[in-house]
């Protein structure tokens, strides 16, 4: 019989030295995969400022789709994250990831910021991920390769979509050199390189912080202030007209078309939002980004269908006034506006616009309608989930009294 080996024992000494190599093992891709959730984390707060200053809709349709890719893999580098010891339970950026993205929101024109995003920022995450997927191991974690690997080509995707966007000049060159400068912050891909940064370096957003633009840009299009009036001589909707029964359906369905392509003032005020809240819980700005996309796939209805009905966009002036307005309102403010206001108020009319479109047997508008509404409705709940919370973060101390009643579903 062989006696039972003490805890002082070489071969017990070994055993726990593998346990605690293993434990390291773990430890270590759950630090890794906790920056890179940072890092995404990042990349929505920062990014979001380039949408109310890029010009171009499709661009900007572009980014709420490329930050709302984001916060899918953030959402599920998290989830992994915590079947992972060491992961952590917060989901705090950490300062030196949040000084370099910042960093990013100054470029001195909104190409030399997309540019830094795209040539910068987002190649040094896919380098990240792609270390990841090299210092992992294949079969052991197997769950989140699955993962990286779609993410990587997410990274990849995002690289082509944007790069047609990129205009390359000298003002663009010289800001990405210094963007690039200061990744050296982030201690490289696995975090572990030593900051090689001068610690006189002059961080442009210090001296001149981030600010919103007064109005959003909107560059190739005509602008006015309201699409809304009741003169037909001055502006394409006529409210009045889209709930009488006696206008032609046709002209209901240009109108809403209309309407749905302005969505695109909410794309630019939403987006406000996230920078002014760094410290939200990262599942408030999951939903933000998912409120954000939502509105510029709505935007994109009308985008598409109006020249199909034979309209030149160029020739449709684009509203500015809400973005104007809003953004001098706290960003609880402006998300109360949004979702308790104009969204709440939305439903009836809406309604009645989807019954009248149903006589054109016109099988697209009644789905792009039908999917509105329903993003809408969920747009709602995010403001009865969300405003409380953005209250507290933003020194509101009155009581949040939501709308309540009637719900948005009996409404609409
Ligand atoms: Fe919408
Ligand atoms: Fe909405």
């Amino acid at each position: 019989m062989v006696a039972p080996q003490s805890d002082s024992s070489p071969s017990s000494t070994t055993s726990h030295s593998a346990a605690s190599s293993r434990t390291v093992a773990v430890k270590d891709m759950a630090k890794l995969q906790r920056r890179l959730f940072e890092m995404e984390r990042a990349f929505i707060v920062s990014a979001t400022t380039l949408i109310p200053r890029v010009g171009e809709p499709e661009l900007k349709y572009l980014l709420c789709q490329h930050v709302w890719e984001s916060a899918g893999h953030g959402r599920f580098l998290r989830e992994r994250g915590r079947e992972l010891s060491g992961f952590g339970q917060s989901e705090t950026i950490r300062p030196e990831f949040l000084k370099v993205f910042n960093e990013a929101t100054v470029g001195p024109d909104e190409n030399a910021s997309l540019c830094g995003f795209y040539r910068v920022i987002k190649p040094f995450l896919l380098a990240c991920y792609e270390h990841y997927l090299q210092a992992t191991h294949h079969l052991a974690d197997w769950p989140s390769r699955r993962l990286v690997e779609e993410f990587i080509s997410d990274e990849k995707r995002h690289a082509e979509e944007a790069a047609s966007w990129l205009e390359s000049n000298p003002t663009a060159d010289i800001w990405c050199d210094h963007l690039a400068s200061t990744l050296s912050l982030l201690g490289g891909v696995d975090g572990s390189s030593p900051a090689t940064l001068d610690p006189d370096f002059a961080w442009t957003h210090e001296t001149v912080p981030y600010r919103h633009p007064e109005t959003c840009n909107r560059s190739p299009y005509p602008i006015c202030s309201s699409v809304f009036s009741q003169d037909p001589t001055e502006t394409p909707i006529i409210r009045d007209w889209l709930v009488d029964p006696k206008t032609d359906a046709r002209v209901i369905r240009v109108m809403i078309y209309v309407w749905l392509m302005m969505e695109l003032d909410a794309v630019d005020y939403l987006s406000t939002v996230f920078v002014e809240t760094p410290d939200a819980p990262f599942d408030l700005h999951h939903d933000l980004a998912r409120h954000l996309w939502d509105e510029s796939r709505h935007s994109q209805f009308g985008f598409r269908q109006l020249p199909n009905l034979g309209f030149d966009l160029k020739t449709i002036e684009h509203s500015l006034d809400l973005y104007n307005i809003l953004i001098h309102m706290p960003p609880a403010e402006r998300y109360a506006m949004m979702t308790m206001e104009f969204e709440v108020g939305s439903f009836p009319t809406k309604a009645l616009i989807m019954d009248r479109i149903r006589e054109l047997n016109d099988f697209e508008a009644d789905t792009l309608l039908a999917f509105d509404r329903n993003d809408e409705q969920n747009h709602v709940r995010y403001g009865h989930q969300w405003l409380p919370t953005m209250m507290k973060l933003n020194g509101h101390n009155e009581p949040c009294l939501l709308y309540t009643s009637p719900s948005p579903r009996d409404r609409g």
